[in-house]
């Protein structure tokens, strides 16, 4: 039996990337952070880059403070029109104290006066697992889509109100969870990581 860290102090999310990766298999402990409160152990400052680097560091962080593998993931928002903006600033975009209603504001007007053929963006996630010395697995997940001005549904969080996917003809906050868990960056990204994963449990 092997115990698995889940790099997120969010519970929900912590259950959501546990159903993604786990499928059938029940070789695996799954622990989050919740679980270690007490340790008090602070966040590491996530400086990379790139997502994957702030994947990377993260999971590598957390396995050495636990002792245990650790997933991590890391995500964001790629709008073309402002140069890769806001990309691994996207949690505080629009400063602290971190705010999806400031973000989204400051994105929108951001992108006064850009058409609508040139609002292309990407959701994007970078997810990685480390014993704490080196990085066993990565993958990365991406899903396109285009900018809106005028918010859109209620579902999901962060942009999701201003990212309408075109081959659905909605935003991600219109979608149900389980419509947006299929397609979405993180799903993807998570799947791809399962596959790395059973072959490491086989051995
Ligand atoms: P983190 O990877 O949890 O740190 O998320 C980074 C930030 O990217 C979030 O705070 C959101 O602003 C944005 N983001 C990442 N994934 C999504 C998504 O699925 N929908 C909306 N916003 C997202």
């Amino acid at each position: 039996m092997r115990e698995i860290l889940l790099a997120t102090g969010n519970p929900g999310k912590a259950k959501e990337m546990r159903e993604i990766l786990a499928g059938d298999d029940d070789t695996v402990v799954w622990r989050h952070l919740k679980e270690f409160a007490d340790r008090r152990w602070p966040e590491p400052v996530e400086d990379g880059e790139t997502f994957m680097a702030n994947a990377e560091l993260k999971a590598r962080y957390y396995a050495r403070l636990s002792g245990l593998w650790t997933i991590a993931d890391d995500s964001g928002l790629v709008v073309d029109a402002l140069g890769g903006e806001p990309g691994v600033r996207s949690a505080r975009y629009a400063g602290e104290p971190k705010s999806d209603a400031a973000n989204n504001a400051l994105l929108v007007r951001k992108l006064a006066g850009v058409p609508d053929e040139k609002r292309t963006a990407r959701f994007c996630c970078a997810v990685a697992l480390s014993d704490g010395e080196r990085v066993l697995a990565r993958a990365q997940g991406v899903v396109e889509g285009r900018i809106i001005d005028q918010p859109r549904g209620t579902n999901g969080f962060g942009y999701d109100p201003h990212f309408w996917v075109p081959e659905f003809g909605m935003t991600t906050a219109e979608m149900a969870p389980e419509q947006k868990h299929a397609i979405s960056h993180r799903g993807q990204a998570l799947r791809l990581l399962r596959d790395e994963l059973i072959a490491l449990l086989r051995g």
